[in-house]
Formats: C-alpha cells, sequence, structure tokens
C-alpha cells in the first residue's frame, strides 16, 4: 500500500495486491468450513447450481456496486451513501453492515477458534485416529468442553486485535500476496489425494449432478446467504476495500476475477470433502461439524500426516484472520469516523461485544446447548447468528445497495466509475448495470419472500 494520498486513504500499491487482499477477505471459513457444510445439508448439486447463478446474477454486480462506491467517495458504508445520497436516509444502510458485521465476527471466531484448537492437536500428534467415529468423539469431547473453545475463541480475537489496531493494511497485503497462492495450491493436493479415494465417483456426484427436485426455496435462500458470505458482500467489507483502489483500478474486472477465484476455492473445498465423506460412509448433512470430523481422517490417511494437516491448519488460520480483519473494519469505521472515537477504543468496543456474543455462541454446542426460551423452543445463538446474518442481513444490505447504485446514481457518473471513463471497454458494463437495476433488487426479495416462507 502507498502512502495516503491527498485525500488522507492509503491505496493499494499494486493491482495483485488489489486481487490478492479482496480475496482474502473473501476466502476464509466460508469456502473451506461453510460451504461444504451448506452444499451437503441443501442436496449437494443443487445448491451449488443455484449457488453459481446468484454469484453471477447478484454477486458479481452487487461487488461492482460497492466497489463503485467506496472507490467514488473514499469512504466507510455511511460515508459513502452520504456523500453520494446527500441528505437521504440511505445512510441507514450502514447499521445492518454493522450489526451484520459484529453478529459475524463472534460465530467466526469461534470457528476460527475451533482451527486454532486442530492446529494445536496436530502439532501434538494427537489428531491420529482409525476411524471417523473416532473423530466424531473427539470433536465431541473438545466442542462440549467448558473452558476450551472459549479460550481459543478468545485467543484468536486478541489475534485479530493486535492486527486490526496497528491500523492495518500493510500487513495485510503482504501476507494475503503470500498465503493466497500456498493455500490454493495446497487445496489443490488435498483434491488430487481426493480423487483416488473409493468413494470419489459418488462424492463428485453428489455435488455436481443436481437433484431438480432438491431446488426448494430454502435451498436458494441458503445459497444465496452462502453466496453473500462467501463474497463478503452486503455489509461495506468490499465497499472500505474499494475506498482504497487506485483510480484505474479495472473494478468490473477485479470483481469478476474475486468472484472466480473465490467460487473456485469453494468448489475445490467440496471436492476435496465430499469423496472422503462417502469413502467413509459419513453422513453430508451433519452440519457445522462436518469438516473438523472429516478434515482430519483425510489427512491421516496421507504421508506426513502431521506436516500436511498443521499446514492446512496454520494456513486456515491465517485466511480466518485476513476475513476477520476486514469484517471489523466495518465497525472501526463506524466508531471512529462516525462517532469520532480514537482507533484504539474503537478496537477495544468490537473486540469486547465480539467476544460476549463469541463465548456465548461457543457454549451453544456444550454447556448451553439445552437453553430454551421459557421452554417454548431451543435457543442457539451460534445458529442464529450464522443463519440471520448470511441468510438475512447480507442479502437486505446487498438488495439496498443495487436500488442505491442502480437507481439513485446518476447513470452517466455510474457508467464513467465502472468504465473507469471509458478507458475499460468492459463489455459486460450494461449487465452489470442491467443486473443492479433489475435482476438483484427482485430477485433478492423473491427469494426472501418464498425463502422465509412469506409467499
Ligand atoms: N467471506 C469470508 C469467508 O468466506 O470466510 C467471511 C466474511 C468476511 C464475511 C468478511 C463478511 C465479511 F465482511
Amino acid at each position: 500500500m502507498n502512502e495516503p494520498d491527498k485525500q488522507n486513504r492509503a491505496q493499494f500499491a499494486t493491482r495483485l495486491g488489489v486481487i490478492a487482499t479482496t480475496v482474502g477477505s473473501a476466502v476464509g471459513l466460508g469456502n473451506i468450513w461453510r460451504f461444504p457444510y451448506e452444499a451437503g445439508q441443501n442436496g449437494g448439486g443443487a445448491f451449488l447450481l443455484c449457488y453459481i447463478l446468484i454469484i453471477l446474477a447478484f454477486g458479481i454486480p452487487v461487488l461492482c456496486a460497492e466497489f463503485v462506491m467506496g472507490r467514488s467517495t473514499r469512504s466507510n458504508i455511511f460515508g459513502a451513501f452520504r456523500k453520494l445520497g446527500s441528505k437521504s436516509k440511505w445512510h441507514n444502510v450502514g447499521y445492518i453492515g454493522i450489526i451484520a458485521s459484529i453478529m459475524i465476527l463472534s460465530f467466526y471466531s469461534v470457528v476460527a477458534g475451533w482451527t486454532m484448537e486442530y492446529l494445536y492437536q496436530s502439532i501434538s500428534g494427537a489428531l491420529s485416529h482409525d476411524t471417523p467415529a473416532q473423530y466424531h468423539e473427539q470433536f465431541v469431547s473438545f466442542s462440549t468442553s467448558n473452558w476450551r473453545p472459549i479460550m481459543w475463541t478468545a485467543i484468536f480475537l486478541a489475534l485479530n486485535y493486535l492486527i486490526v489496531r496497528q491500523g492495518v493494511k500493510k500487513g495485510i497485503e503482504k501476507m494475503s500476496n503470500i498465503m493466497m497462492p500456498i493455500l490454493f495450491i495446497i487445496l489443490l493436493i488435498f483434491c488430487v489425494n481426493s480423487l483416488m479415494m473409493p468413494g470419489a465417483k459418488a462424492g463428485l456426484s453428489f455435488l455436481f449432478n443436481p437433484d431438480f427436485d432438491k431446488i426448494t426455496p430454502s435451498v436458494i435462500l441458503s445459497a444465496m446467504g452462502q453466496a453473500f458470505f462467501s463474497l463478503s458482500l452486503g455489509l461495506g467489507t468490499m465497499m472500505t476495500y474499494g475506498s482504497y483502489f487506485q483510480k484505474d483500478t479495472p473494478l468490473v474486472k477485479s470483481a469478476t476475477t474475486t468472484a472466480l477465484l473465490d467460487s473456485l476455492i469453494a468448489i475445490l473445498a467440496g471436492v476435496i470433502i465430499f469423496p472422503a465423506v462417502f469413502s467413509f460412509g459419513v453422513s453430508p448433512e451433519q452440519g457445522p461439524t462436518l469438516v473438523f470430523e472429516i478434515l482430519p481422517s483425510i489427512f491421516n490417511h496421507l504421508p506426513g500426516s502431521i506436516i500436511w494437516s498443521s499446514l492446512f491448519f496454520l494456513l486456515l488460520v491465517i485466511a480466518s484472520l485476513s476475513s476477520t480483519i476486514s469484517m471489523s473494519e466495518v465497525s472501526i469505521a463506524y466508531f471512529t469516523e462516525e462517532k469520532k472515537m480514537s482507533r484504539s477504543r474503537a478496537t477495544i468496543l468490537n473486540t469486547a461485544i465480539a467476544l460476549f456474543f463469541g463465548i456465548i455462541c461457543a457454549m451453544s454446542f456444550g454447556c448451553l446447548s439445552d437453553l430454551t426460551f421459557f421452554g417454548l423452543f431451543r435457543i442457539d445463538l451460534f445458529t442464529f447468528f450464522d443463519f440471520f446474518s448470511s441468510n438475512v442481513l447480507l442479502p437486505l444490505g446487498g438488495m439496498f445497495i443495487s436500488i442505491f447504485v442502480g437507481w439513485k446514481l446518476d447513470k452517466k457518473f455510474l457508467r464513467d466509475e465502472l468504465s473507469n471513463h471509458g478507458t475499460q471497454h468492459a463489455r459486460s458494463l450494461h449487465l452489470i448495470i442491467f443486473g443492479l437495476r433489475y435482476i438483484a433488487p427482485t430477485g433478492i426479495a423473491l427469494i426472501f419472500l418464498m425463502g422465509l416462507g412469506i409467499i
């Protein structure tokens, strides 16, 4: 990143830096933990098909919209809506972003904490068992422990705090440049290994052969939530990153590359997990615990398993950090730029709120697993935060962003921004604008109403 420019905002130094950093935010537990478990619970191929269509129809246009808002205003989500929408009430969309970012940071840190526990277990050689049932028991005994998951959540949040407090960017840009390609290569190696497993055919057919009967409103809603979650979309994260882009950063190209790489990594994770799921004869539908029970079994079959599993969990912790750093910026920018707090106070506040809710989320698997609302229904904060932020808040934020950029911004301004004043001949310009004006707002609204059972 270069020195701050006239407007006092730093910019990414290189084009590779732009891609690596946006991909760094996008790639994380969403691809490797959430995508396989959501696909497993929602019919495999049916889910993947909906997911890809939603990335193309809503994901890329909304990503472009966030980039346009961020780069043209050099502001956070509140400032961007204010500068572009003058005295209107649009900046209130920023509150959706803040609530979503804090909810996600809370449960995400719990899962990142699980990853750290597994990193620790693999380094200490405690991650080698003979049967999937033993891995299941190991996960259950860890996640129901009263203090371990909480301890790791706190350690992860402390790491996040230390990095975010420094004012970010420089370190992340460098780290992402190196770590993302390594993660990609190691995933490719695991893919080859999984493709040689006896259940490879069944696993691939589960993931790539859509059973159209399984496409229900709730599957489409989950696919939409996964698409927004995975692209860090709808809460202003990508807007903030857009505010660090240079004037000549090609927005459409950057959005498309980010979306393609992110989806590719999620699909690679699926190609690693499902052949193993079918080889070991376990159910693909077990939810958030799936990956933590399957991956160690896969590693255990590789020569030099300790090295592979340690390297993998280490990279996953780093990928998680580059995601949590980006989501932390949403609320920190609000506290510092809107509420005039100092950066260190804002960072402490952000961490404290996430730690409070993170502890409750962590306990959802252990001592709070039987918690009910006056005996009427079970309260599971982890599942609620995961569902509500991804499937409701992010698409809602995305819908407002697309309406704002598609309808409220001057058409010529939008075209100029997307094409960098005509210097980028993006053939897809019309498609993006059409997507923002018509497809994304109506599509998201329709999926909501159907998926939540309102129509
Ligand atoms: N996209 C990240 C992942 O797939 O792990 C999660 C995420 C990061 C969501 C940043 C939202 C966000 F603002």
